[in-house]
């Protein structure tokens, strides 16, 4: 039984996959074509443009959508979806007056956030990432698409693959990190989960990858901000999870707010066209992230008719809340700025994707009243959650293996983050009920069983500048800021401590410190809560820091002075049970961090598959003059890439190959065995890098090729093996061709990008 899953595992992670063509995209269907044919023969220029605008819903009141200024706007053809409603008599009502009450009685599509969830709630998406396990990805994917398109919904703006080496960014959180390989395989598996095989069924929706391109490279983290990198780099690195995505068959493609080569990604036709559709052979169709054409104009573009103009040119189809493309395009038309045959093509993609939901033949396939009640927020989703949640944690630390913690004596709970529902389920979580959250100390309580007793104190607000405070807990997320000192609160919380035996510091960001327009410039834990967490270390009782954080922090002080860490990222609506599961031992943590944990902020942006320059500091070396390095700090991250503590203890054998001489198309065999050297059975995620020694251009010193996630019982061995070929090797050379160059390279196995055993081979032509 083991054995299988490991095998399946290979497959699901089989380094060449994303390089296969675009066999999903290139589907035809007669039947289809025709039935658009025959439906665009009728529709009028106007008709034509409405198709390609999509508003936000405003505030429908149920019963009353026939009423509202959207629904006018329907009626008049002028709209060809809505997006983030959230309840399925509103959608019903609004799909109504599309069906029945405009001419040619073309139905809407409903769009929303659907990134991480949907009532039922996983992990943000860069804490999904760190369960490396694809199978429970694609499940996550699954479940929110069964429970959205039970509430109305039919198409998610996910997954988010936005290649991100800039913690800074808020919006790490919403991605699956550093790596191009990792984020690859979990763009494929969220395209799986959301569009299944079939999309007219009424429990898939259509999935629209994000935010092409680049957007994770924003300068400085500051979000939205300029991007600018070269060619190589982009095919090489930040290209590879979007084609991942298209290869999958995604249905649609957003564009990103930044600029790329100069040009906004909105009005970037070398993005837009050359590569999505003709590099990557893409079918679907396109849509603006929000008034992304109308920011053109602050970008410097033009005023509106140009931008929306120059947005349709570059080869966008969908027009999301600006309504540039409703106000301008006729008049475009008629200038000679744009073409009916664009204004044709877009049209015919968006009616294309309305075909493949099957609305064409029941408008309202997904709004059936039996199915919320039956599929959404149900028991067995919200296990799946659970247990998903607690293969995301990361244990960072465990000195004298303080954890798991027993379920007996007092545990003090301390800490701003600790008793609180709202906060627990992270950004972007538009469709969960907060109030069903569990916090931790509902968890940690329910857990005990009253076997122990916990006790729980504040401690500390957010952050000791309130309006700081306000900004980073909207969205009905408040923690319910407490008006006394801070001496007031610490003294509290120093009485709770000394009654215990333990203490649990939940600590960290709230959930809207990351996301959207959260970024920050010092990623430490917030003032007032260090000065707490200080304070309890200085108690003598023994402390585990229970960290909650959207993105990687810097540990730098903590790693030396406590003694247990715990990220717990934000764990979705199950977190504070899964969370305790983890801190009790039930479940053996196995999370492994997706993007580098930094020393200190002045390292950014660090990431593993950096290159070497022509002055690499030697290997253990902190500083040498003239070498690449700091005079302050090492290179060394705090944590990094692919690290991760499991309450018992993995050995590594030496890889062995099936042979260090290669050439052509010959396929290399890697094994390694893994022996669970502790008392507690557990998971390992098993990781094969490779360095390309010399290239025609320079190559990173080490690239994730592949990864197996296994289970050992305590004192069980296991060998895992791993197959690459050359396409494993292959880059975008400098005239961005792509190919694999013969040469030495080195294979390197290991628990993370740090801690790896070599074998030097060579392949040759
Ligand atoms: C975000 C997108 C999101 C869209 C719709 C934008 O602000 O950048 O990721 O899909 O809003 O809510």
């Amino acid at each position: 039984m083991i054995k299988k899953s490991v095998k399946l595992l290979a497959l699901a992670c089989s380094a060449t996959a994303f390089l296969q063509p675009a066999i999903a995209q290139t589907k035809k269907d007669p039947a289809m074509d025709a039935y658009i044919n025959a439906l665009m023969a009728k529709m009028t220029i106007d008709e034509k443009i409405g198709q390609l605008n999509l508003p936000g819903a405003g505030d429908i009141v149920t019963g009353q959508a026939s009423n509202s200024d959207i629904a006018k706007k329907i009626r008049e053809g002028k709209v060809g979806g809505l997006f983030n409603i959230k309840s399925l008599a509103k959608i019903r009502d609004v799909q109504r007056v599309a069906v029945e009450e405009t001419r040619l009685k073309i139905p809407l599509l409903f769009g929303m956030d659907v990134i991480h969830g949907y009532q039922t709630t996983f992990p943000i998406p860069l804490a999904l990432s760190c369960t490396w396990d694809m199978s429970l990805i694609e499940q996550s994917a699954r479940i929110a698409a069964i429970e959205a398109s039970a509430d109305g919904i039919n198409w998610t703006f996910s997954p988010m693959v936005d290649l991100a080496r800039d913690p800074r960014w808020g919006r790490v959180a919403e991605g699956s990190g550093e790596d191009p390989y990792l984020g690859s395989q979990i763009a494929k598996a969220m395209v799986k989960g959301y569009q299944g095989d079939d999309l007219a069924k009424d429990n898939t929706i259509l999935s629209c990858v994000k935010h092409f391109a680049l957007y994770g490279a924003a300068e400085a983290g500051r979000d939205y901000h300029t991007t600018d990198m070269s060619r190589v780099r982009m095919y090489n690195e930040y290209f590879p999870p979007y084609k991942a995505a298209v290869d999958a068959g995604v249905g649609s493609v957003m564009a990103s707010f930044n600029e790329v080569d100069g040009i906004p990604a909105t009005g970037n036709r070398f993005l837009m066209t050359d590569v999505l559709r003709k590099q990557w052979g893409f079918k679907g169709f396109t849509v603006t992230d929000y008034t992304g054409i109308n920011e053109m104009i602050d970008h410097g573009m033009g005023d509106l008719q140009q931008v929306s103009a120059m947005a349709l040119r570059a080869g966008i189809h969908m027009d999301m809340v600006g309504e540039g493309f409703l106000i301008t395009l006729k008049k475009s038309l008629q200038e000679g700025k744009v073409t009916e045959k664009q204004i044709n093509d877009a049209c015919r993609l968006i009616l294309e994707a309305k075909y493949k939901l099957g609305l064409f033949t029941d408008p309202y396939r997904y709004c059936k009243e039996e199915r919320v009640k039956r599929d959404v927020f149900t028991e067995a989703h919200r296990r799946k959650a659970r247990e998903i949640a607690t293969e995301s944690f990361v244990l960072l630390k465990n000195e004298g293996k303080l954890l798991p913690l027993k379920k007996s004596g007092t545990i003090a709970l301390i800490g701003p983050l600790g008793d609180s529902r709202e906060n627990m389920p992270g950004t972007w979580s538009v469709a969960t009920d907060l109030s069903k959250a569990i916090s931790i100390r509902e968890g940690l309580t329910k857990a005990l069983g009253g076997k122990g007793n916990l006790l729980y104190a504040k401690g500390s607000n957010l952050v000791s500048d309130s309006l700081y405070e306000q900004r980073a807990t909207m969205f009905g997320r408040s923690l319910n800021r407490d008006g006394r000192s801070d001496e007031q609160l610490l003294q509290e919380a120093l009485q709770v401590a000394a009654q215990s035996d333990v203490i649990v510091a939940a600590l960290g960001e709230s959930s809207e410190m990351s996301g959207e327009s959260s970024s920050r410039t010092n990623l430490d834990i917030p003032d007032v809560q260090k000065n707490l967490l200080r304070n309890l270390l200085k108690t003598g009782k023994p402390v585990v820091l229970l960290l909650l954080a959207g993105r990687p922090m810097t540990l730098t002080e903590e790693h030396q002075t406590v003694p247990a860490i715990l990220n717990a990222w934000f764990g979705g609506s199950e977190a504070g049970d899964a969370i305790a599961d983890v801190l009790f031992g039930d479940v053996n943590p196995s999370g492994k961090l997706s993007m580098t944990f930094p020393q200190n902020v002045g390292q950014i942006p660090i990431y593993y598959a950096h290159k070497n320059t022509g002055r690499p500091l030697g290997a253990g070396k902190w500083f040498e003059k003239f070498k690449s390095n700091y005079l302050d700090v090492t290179n060394e991250p705090l944590y990094p890439f692919g690290y991760g503590l499991s309450y018992t203890g993995f050995e590594y054998g030496n890889p062995v190959l099936s042979s260090t001489k290669l050439s052509g198309n010959q396929k290399l065999r890697i094994s390694v065995t893994v022996t669970n050297k502790g008392d507690r059975d557990g998971k390992e995620t098993v990781q094969l890098y490779v360095r390309d020694l010399v290239g025609s251009i320079t190559r990173p010193v080490k690239e994730l090729k592949g990864f197996q996630k296994i289970f050992l019982k305590a004192g069980e061995s296991r060998t895992v093996e791993f197959v690459i070929g050359t396409n494993d090797l292959s880059f975008y050379n400098a005239n961005l061709e792509y190919n694999w160059e013969p040469g030495e390279f080195d294979i390197m196995v290991g628990p993370n990008a740090r801690d790896t055993k070599s074998v030097r081979i060579s392949w040759s032509k």
